[in-house]
């Protein structure tokens, strides 16, 4: 970037910080959509955000948020009028992936099902978020889903989020994968949408490339019940052979106690 050029930028930034300092006095206010066990409620609270609602309908991650958050999430997001969700500055939502993945889609294929915005239970629950951000206008939005999101039927699908997103709703979108092997021991990469009501420059933190071992977070014993039975071990070995003989990327990883030795 040319000196000039930085120079505008810097003061720019300077000026909004500014402005942000001078008229900011109560936290971000965030609603957590999907939230699931609460992963973004996590990383939003350790930021200073402040949660105003939440919605989970499985009954499982209800009392696992509750357990770790002090508060049970709303149900099924189709049950709740938007106008009935507080007023937020920041929506963030990890819509389920499975219409779109590409072990979902294989699933539901095999089983004669649709995917994508065709499947009428999981696949359209975009548009309940794209709603919510029509109605409550949120200085921001956070998304998640799997990394597949972009090329599912052959981009289409992506392609519809995005304008959904920029051309119908007016907001400045940035999308990035990220692996998040810097922090857990897994290769998991997944799609993030960050969009912004008024426009503004963003870049994606840039993360380092290594993280922690699988051995720093294994349990030296473990009962018996999480020793796979001699059945379920060979129908993984076989499961993994037949996805491997069409092309797919299923499998399993043999770990020695230090490190993951290869994926079958
Ligand atoms: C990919 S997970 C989100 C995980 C979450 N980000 C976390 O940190 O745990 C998607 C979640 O959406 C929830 N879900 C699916 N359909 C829903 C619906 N109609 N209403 C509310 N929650 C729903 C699922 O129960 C699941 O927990």
């Amino acid at each position: 970037m040319a000196r000039k050029q930085r120079k505008t930028a810097e003061s720019n930034l300077k000026e909004e910080k500014n402005r942000y300092s001078d008229c900011r006095v109560s936290p971000y206010r965030f609603i957590d959509l999907f939230c699931g066990i609460g992963g973004f409620r996590l990383a939003f609270e350790r930021a200073g955000c402040q949660c105003s609602w939440s919605s989970d309908w499985d009954k499982y991650a209800q009392q696992t948020y509750e357990a770790n958050f002090g508060e049970r999430p709303h149900g099924d997001i189709h049950s709740v009028a938007v106008a009935d969700i507080p007023a937020h500055d920041i929506l963030c939502g990890g819509f389920p992936c499975q219409p779109f993945s590409i072990a979902g889609v294989s699933k539901k294929q095999s089983l004669g099902r649709k995917h994508g915005f065709q499947d009428e239970k999981q696949g359209n629950l975009f548009f309940s978020i794209a709603e919510i951000i029509d109605y409550h206008r949120p200085v921001a939005f956070v998304l998640e889903n799997v990394k597949n999101l972009r090329s599912h039927d052959n981009g289409h699908t992506f392609e519809v989020i995005h304008s959904t997103l920029t051309v119908a709703l007016g907001y400045t979108v940035y999308h990035k994968v990220i692996d998040a092997k810097p922090f857990v021991p897994q290769h998991r990469e997944r799609i993030f949408i960050v969009g912004f009501r008024d426009w503004r420059y963003f870049e994606f933190p840039e993360l380092r490339e290594t993280g922690p071992k699988l051995s720093s977070i294994l349990e030296p014993t473990v009962p018996d019940k999480y020793t796979l039975s001699d059945h379920l071990w060979q129908y993984l070995q076989d499961y993994a052979a037949k996805h491997k003989a069409a092309g797919n990327g299923f499998g399993y990883g043999l770990f020695d106690g230090l490190d993951l030795q290869h994926w079958d």
